[in-house]
């Protein structure tokens, strides 16, 4: 397993590219594609795409799905619930990685981490065969001790954590939550995961979280994709990677002096 312990100068960006999708679904015709928005996304310098495809198809569909999978030149990340129905999915796209997310169909977005303690037996035949097929794993949960010994124990190599609650949260407690996330990220790195972060980050909460050594890659999609209807998709993405490489290299500078 990847130990990641060690300080990496480049935090990969992967692009959600949902939200295109969510738009074109609005009117129910092919515009905006969001194959389109993922080669933007490629020259723009995104190092991976991610899409989610929930349960109730609200935005990507298996369509969409397919076409990124075999037309785009970038890593797929499939975000997927724990079912049959998608591990079947998973297994026929074969992308370079999916994240196991928990999904309720009345909610907006993901709200919050899975329970990958409480839903070990359930996970690991599914973790199991992707990992079997070649599929990098990784597991949407909070930043929790109980939850990174679980991704451990089951065998997945890689967890994001959920910073959805420290993106939203003002003063204190959003200090509260910063620490709750530097603590998981070097306990899962310690204990030898490849650690992500996603969910609600913006141009505003983004620097501190690309601080954190030992995160690897953000995933970001709807504040990117409303900041492009401002001033574009490449704009967006430039400026949200020059903050990640601009807080690591921060982080790189103190930690070379
Ligand atoms: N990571 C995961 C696992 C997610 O489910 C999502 C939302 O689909 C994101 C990252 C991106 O969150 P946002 O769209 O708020 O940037």
């Amino acid at each position: 397993m990847n130990n990641r312990q060690d300080f990496t100068d480049y935090l990969r960006l992967g692009v959600n590219i949902d939200h295109v999708a969510t738009i074109r679904n609005a009117r129910g015709g092919e515009h905006p594609d969001p194959l389109r928005a993922a080669h933007m996304a490629s020259k723009a310098g995104a190092d991976g795409i991610t899409a989610h495809l929930r349960e109730d198809r609200r935005h990507m569909t298996d369509q969409d799905i397919e076409r990124l999978r075999g037309e785009i030149d970038l890593p797929l990340n499939l975000e997927m619930a724990a079912t049959d129905e998608m591990l079947a999915i998973a297994l026929r796209h074969l992308p370079h990685a999916t994240c196991i997310v928990p999904e309720k169909r009345e909610e907006r977005t993901t709200e919050g981490g899975l329970d990958a303690a409480g839903g070990h037996n359930h996970l690991v035949p599914i973790v199991d065969s992707m990992r079997a097929n070649g599929i990098r794993v990784s597991l949407f949960i909070e930043a929790d001790k109980r939850q990174l010994d679980a991704a451990i124990s089951m065998g997945a190599p890689v967890v994001e954590l959920h910073v959805g609650a420290y993106c939203d949260a003002v003063g204190d407690v959003r200090d509260a939550e910063l620490t709750r996330i530097q603590e998981a990220a070097a306990y899962g790195a310690e204990i030898g995961l490849e650690v992500h972060a996603g969910h609600g980050l913006g141009f505003d909460t983004v620097g501190a979280i690309a601080e954190i050594p030992q995160l690897v890659e953000l995933n970001i999609g709807h504040f990117l994709i409303g900041e492009a209807i401002f001033g574009g998709l490449d704009s967006s993405i430039k400026r949200m990677r020059s903050l990640m490489d601009k807080a690591r290299s921060e982080v790189s500078g103190e930690r070379s002096a």
